[in-house]
């Protein structure tokens, strides 16, 4: 049977705006496209280029060395926004670059948010692809608000972009309103009324996000009616519930090809795992336990009789092969013998494409962790690498902590930094801070050294491996009193400095941070 290929277009990347508290440095970001380009997403959306600063470079840096994936950035339909992304976009090449225009489209945001009609809305839609045509091959028009759109003036939006040179239509769900049925209802319809749909001379595509939980099986059900791009994320993230998880999307796909028949996919399964763990470490949003396939209850059986019938025949309660999509297929571990090279080997098999000065500082960590612990695990290295990579410019670093506790004592914390004065030299100051329990009273210390003061609005931790002796990965969030919310990474052996680590990370983050441009409110 001549199978029907589906784009997988990827917009993990696109956080900030789309998913506050989840923003990715230039690295992190660097780190994940690399990884998705390694499991073979069609399209990467890498950012939203107007924005700020940071988005461009992003997008920009993305273009220029992520091979293999096309590389989209995002745009309002202004002008500026267009050429901005245009710009962005270059390094990927002629076949290689896209813009992804939006537009609303539905009465509500017609009239509440943008004041406009209808013909003045088909109009700038028209304008927007016709001004990115002129710069790539390859346009994306996305009515946004499309499935709340009157269906007929969405046909109308859809062949006019078609013939301004609109390759894809992407129809986004953009509040989490659609039910599978009408939805597909809705897709079919285009699918029918529009002839370069039918045709294959452009794709329709959807973009769903997760509201009602519905995102993944109104994608689905929209590929059943004739959708050929899927618009999904690692783990879900996005914007509010999130956008439809790409692991689901694809093992569906795959598992139920008895029912989705034609449609296939080109995505690596097996670096789904690998892909999952990444996106949480990098953008600091961890993974729901239960959460369909890259959960880590995912494939446990904890019933007896589930697992009695695992052990006879493991199809009587796994669909899924748990190795299809990567679990446990992590190599044996290494010890605190291990050397550099067998060290950077193993960093480069799990994907990461490290600096030399990145390296060395992995390996120093990983020499103090193998001195603590017997076996150092690859999901240890991804955290240590995860530290690294998450190091903003790092104003200040963490040179020791020592903290006295117990229920007898106040908590008290004794710091030391080093504070960079330029590229050699750093000066080493010390403070002590009290607090309700140990993890507050080093924060304090680091505020009094830092001369920051940071609220703590989220707390978790998590153990990175398995075992008393398991790495622990703490992720806040902090307000340092301008109400953006600053996410800060850290992990260590110890919880009370992988604490400290994370709210420095936070720390350098929030000292370092690129301010939005100017033209960010501006609407159409
Ligand atoms: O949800 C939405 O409408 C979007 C568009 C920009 C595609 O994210
Ligand atoms: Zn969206």
């Amino acid at each position: 049977m001549k199978k029907n290929r589906i784009t997988i277009f990827d917009t993990t990347l696109r956080d900030g705006e789309q998913c506050p508290g989840a923003s990715m440095n230039l690295r992190e970001k660097l780190q994940v496209g690399r990884q998705l380009a390694r499991m073979k997403v069609d399209v990467i959306e890498a950012g939203f280029p107007v924005i700020s600063d940071g988005d461009f470079e992003a997008v920009h840096t993305i273009a220029r060395e992520i091979k293999g994936p096309v590389i989209a950035g995002l745009a309002r339909c202004v002008p500026k926004d267009i050429e901005v992304a245009a710009e962005a976009v270059k390094p990927a090449g002629k076949t290689r670059s896209r813009i992804h225009v939006f537009l609303a489209t539905s009465k509500i945001h017609r009239e509440f948010k943008l004041g406009k009609a209808q013909d003045e809305i088909l109009r700038l839609a028209v304008n927007g692809v016709e001004l990115a045509k002129s710069h790539v091959k390859d346009v994306e028009f996305s009515p946004e608000d499309g499935s709340r759109t009157e269906p007929d003036f969405l046909v109308e939006v859809c062949k006019a972009v078609v013939a301004a040179g609109a390759t894809t239509v992407n129809i986004p769900d953009t509040v989490g309103w659609a039910v599978p049925e009408e939805f597909a209802a809705l897709i079919g319809r285009l699918h029918d009324e529009v002839p370069e749909f039918r045709s294959g001379k452009a794709v329709i595509s959807v973009h769903c996000h997760n509201d009602l939980g519905l995102a993944v099986a109104n994608s689905l059900a929209a590929v059943r009616a004739g959708a050929r791009q899927v618009e999904c994320t690692i783990n879900g993230i996005g914007e509010r519930a999130g956008n439809a998880a790409m692991e689901e999307v694809v093992m569906s796909i795959k598992t139920r090809n008895d029912y989705f028949g034609d449609i296939e996919c080109g995505i690596n399964a097996k670096e789904i795992v690998r892909s999952s763990r990444l996106v949480s470490r990098m953008s600091g949003l961890l993974v729901q336990r239960s959460k369909a396939i890259v959960g880590e209850n995912a494939f446990a059986h904890a019933s007896g009789i589930h697992q009695d019938g695992v052990i006879k025949k493991r199809e009587t309660y796994e669909i899924i092969n748990p190795e299809d999509v990567g679990w446990g297929l992590s190599e044996l571990p290494l010890t605190k013998h291990s050397g550099r090279a067998a060290l950077s080997q193993r960093l480069r098999h799990l994907g990461f494409k490290l600096a030399e000065q990145d390296v060395e500082a992995v390996f120093t960590r990983f020499k103090v962790l193998g001195d603590k612990k017997k076996f150092v695990y690859d999901d240890d290295l991804t955290a240590i690498v995860g530290d690294q990579i998450t190091l903003v410019p790092e104003t200040w670093q963490l040179d020791y902590i020592s903290v006295c506790s117990g229920n007898h004592t106040v908590p008290t914390a004794t710091v030391k930094l080093k504070k960079r004065k330029n590229a050699k030299e750093f000066e080493h100051l010390q403070d002590a801070g009290t607090g309700d329990g140990p993890v507050d009273a080093a924060l304090k210390a680091i505020d009094r050294l830092t001369k920051t003061s940071g609220k703590l609005i989220e707390y978790a931790i998590q153990a990175v491996s398995h075992g008393k002796d398991a790495l622990g990965e703490v992720t806040i969030k902090v307000n340092f009193g301008d109400d953006e919310l600053v996410p800060g990474k850290g992990a260590s052996t110890d919880i009370i400095e992988a604490s400290a680590r994370a709210y420095l990370n936070a720390v350098n983050r929030f000292l370092n941070t690129t301010k939005p441009r100017d033209e960010r409110a501006a609407q159409p």
